[in-house]
């Protein structure tokens, strides 16, 4: 028997990552091949010429999986019944720019819409949030819909962990999808840790830890960290534009796997509310190492962290408490 359709919001849909994540939708690349959906776009007013050609264009594409697109400029009726909700509208950092100087333009949409998801989205509705600053918009958005369960918001941090294997695959000449278990620890931002302690290698003589593989370890505790934070930037640079095409295609592998499981034996980093698991204080958005099952995730318990680890997850943590009060003072 079909499958309902599932209803997902992309807001920001007319910007450069709406643009690379609505046909990614479409064709099942979040929900699976077999999973119809519809598709709510919500962008802003001077944006709605543009919302409409991309409405034109995915019924253009004729996907066999999309059983109605809503294009609008109203939050209410963009939020209706949405059952997954992909927050990608905002300001996108330009060359130059800190994460911060987004800050007090984004932090308000989030209040806003917080409000128009709660009253308006379905009761189980799954929130993922990209726009930067990913982790305190998320948080933001919480705060100001008490009544979705904080489980129910997330994000984006799966673009630094994809990120992540890429330079691991890159450094030994192996596919990317012989790697796995990195984490990311903390803010979608700089000060972010990416931690090979616990990733592995598939080889023909069977699973390997990283550590044993790439024996240099000063690559590995500098310029691999450093490459990974950074690359946002780097991207922005070549690009003068920020990342689309893999935000897009990150977007899809963090709901992909919150929907529909984490293989087993494989752990993903997502930007999860903390319940203070690794000495996080509770109550910032942080990034940890979690599987998921049954469309709910739990973070990784009892993995080992040395000094350095710890200081650099401190570090992250430090910088995510000082950007909530920052967002406070913006809401104020
Ligand atoms: P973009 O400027 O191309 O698109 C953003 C869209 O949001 C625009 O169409 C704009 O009109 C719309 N918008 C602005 N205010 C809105 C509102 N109140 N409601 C609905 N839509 C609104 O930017 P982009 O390159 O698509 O990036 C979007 C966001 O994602 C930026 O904040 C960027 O920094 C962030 N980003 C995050 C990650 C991550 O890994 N978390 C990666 C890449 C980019
Ligand atoms: C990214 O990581 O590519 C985005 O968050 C863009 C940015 O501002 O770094």
């Amino acid at each position: 028997m079909a499958k309902n359709p599932v209803r997902v919001l992309v807001t920001g849909a007319a910007g450069q990552i709406g643009y690379a994540l609505v046909p990614m939708i479409a064709r099942g690349a979040m929900l699976g091949p077999d999973q119809p959906v519809i598709l709510h776009m919500l962008d802003i007013e001077p944006a709605a010429e543009a919302l409409n050609g991309v409405k034109m264009e995915l019924i253009d594409a004729a996907f066999p999986l999309l059983k109605g697109v809503v294009a609008t400029t109203d939050v209410a009726e963009a939020c209706k019944d949405v059952n997954i909700a992909v927050m990608v509208g905002g300001f996108p950092r330009k060359e130059g720019m800190e994460r911060k100087d987004v800050m007090s333009k984004n932090v308000s949409i989030y209040k806003a819409q917080a409000s128009a998801l709660e009253k308006h989205a379905a009761p189980d509705c799954k929130v993922l949030v990209v726009a930067n600053p990913a982790n305190t918009n998320a948080l933001i958005l919480k705060e100001f819909a008490p009544s979705i369960p904080a489980k129910n918001i997330t994000c984006l941090t799966r673009l630094d962990h994809n990120r992540a294997l890429g330079q691991i695959s890159e450094r030994l000449n192996v596919h990317v999808s012989d790697v796995k278990n990195v984490i990311i620890w903390g803010n979608h931002s700089s000060t972010q840790y990416p931690d090979v302690n616990h990733a592995t290698v598939t080889t023909s003589g069977g699973e390997k830890s990283v550590r044993e593989i790439v024996t240099d370890d000063n690559w590995l505790n500098s310029e691999f960290i450093t490459t990974v934070q950074q690359r946002g930037a780097a991207i922005i640079k070549a690009r003068k534009l920020s990342s689309a095409l893999s935000a897009a295609s990150s977007a899809c592998d963090h709901i992909r796997n919150w929907v529909l499981g984490t293989p087993k034996g494989t752990w993903v980093s997502m930007g999860v509310y903390s319940d203070g698991s690794y000495g996080i204080q509770e109550g910032l958005i942080y990034s940890f190492p979690v599987t998921c099952e049954k469309g709910e995730w739990s973070i990784v318990q009892g993995l080992k962290i040395d000094e350095f680890s710890r200081a650099k997850m401190d570090a992250t943590a430090k910088e995510l408490a000082e950007e909530k009060s920052l967002a406070y003072s913006c809401l104020n």
